[in-house]
């Protein structure tokens, strides 16, 4: 199967993944094949790209983090908890869904035989805030696997994350989705999310307390520049300081309503630059050395002129994947070429196009 751009699917094609929404809600299942009016429609809902079956790459395993199921119960879980919130109830949080779809990710990752997995998400227009928290709990829980840290960690990092946006509740609606420029007591509204988040959960005594400091340390910047205490360095808890690379390329990497989403490596790069400044070091090495810049799949033009697609991550290099070629200069080549991207430094992969 390959990544296909919207616009560049055709009719006819099969899907490889079900289409579905941010509530595990599938739409199109696998195997159906794409009619114009179904990729009309996938279009206006905002999806942009789909997974589609394709012989030449029939080898090409692509390992989701985590499955469908399991996805699922973590949308549910939060939606809950933001239907209660709504309700202005005094009770303790019903976090033990929370607790449950942590631990399954945690399962689903551990067992996935490729750490390296697969972020991309086929996603439209629908609730961003649920579809972020749960992809930011699964490169939060990567990054914390990657550090080898212990179970009991995952779940205090996981918990804290996949909740760590949950003060936005009581932030008026009209402020989070203002599309114009912020005025300076709108955004400091909007800052305070930190605070509610951990006024929130520091009430739960079933849930760690480092869990709610990530609600309240995830947009402290490493150099101090962020809120809302403005903490530095190892004055933020390790907890908060993996979580703010986590969130920040998440946001980077998913569509929202007014802006594209960025490429998977164009985001990588940026969250590189910012090393020093608004991230940790030693997390953000830890951060490139574990997530896949180019996931497999993904349609990429070298430098050599050579357009192909990613059909291996290479744990060492997770910026030179494997690679197979099917074009040169947009001639077909006679026969497609298997490359590992780490043993040809000189070739560097110009854009990614998922064509
Ligand atoms: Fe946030």
């Amino acid at each position: 199967m390959r990544l296909v751009n919207m616009r560049y699917v055709e009719e006819g094609s099969i899907l490889a993944r079900p289409v579905m929404n941010s509530f595990g809600m599938i739409l199109l299942q696998t195997g159906v094949i794409l009619t114009a009016s179904y990729i009309d429609r996938l279009k206006t809902l905002g999806y942009d790209v789909l997974f589609i079956q394709d012989d030449r790459l029939d080898d090409v395993e692509i390992h989701v983090a985590i499955t469908t199921q399991t996805r699922e119960v973590a949308y549910k879980s939060i939606e809950l908890i933001s239907k209660y919130l709504e309700r202005d109830s005094k009770d303790a949080l019903p976090i033990d869904n929370v607790r449950m779809s942590v631990r399954q990710m945690i399962n689903d990752l551990l067992s996935s035989s490729d750490i390296l997995g697969n972020l991309t998400e086929i996603q439209g227009y629908d609730d961003y805030t649920f579809h972020h928290s749960v992809k930011t709990t699964i490169i939060s829980l990567i990054l914390g696997i990657a550090s080898g840290y212990s179970e009991q960690k995952l779940m205090e990092l996981g918990m804290g994350v996949l909740m760590h946006d949950i003060g936005k509740i009581k932030v008026p609606e009209e402020i989070l989705n203002k599309k114009t420029p912020l005025t300076e007591e709108e955004f400091g509204e909007i800052k305070r999310h930190t605070t509610y988040g951990f006024e929130i959960l520091r009430k739960n005594n079933d849930l760690s307390l480092l869990s709610a400091h990530i609600a309240f340390q995830h947009q402290e910047k490493w150099d101090g520049t962020g809120y809302p205490r403005g903490l530095k360095g190892s004055g933020i808890h390790e907890y908060g300081r993996l979580a703010a690379i986590a969130d920040v390329y998440e946001a980077l990497t998913s569509k929202r309503v007014y802006r594209k989403a960025m490429e998977p490596n164009e985001a990588f790069e940026y969250i590189i630059s910012q090393g020093n400044t608004h991230f940790d070091p030693k997390i953000l090495e830890i951060f490139k050395r574990n997530i896949a810049v180019y996931p497999s799949g993904s349609g990429i033009l070298l430098s050599n002129g050579q357009r192909g697609n990613v059909i291996k991550q290479n744990p060492a290099f997770p910026n030179r994947p494997f690679v197979r070629v099917f074009y040169e200069n947009e001639e077909p080549l006679t026969a497609p070429i298997d490359y590992n991207l780490a043993h040809y430094p000189s070739i560097m992969v110009v854009s990614v196009e998922n064509r």
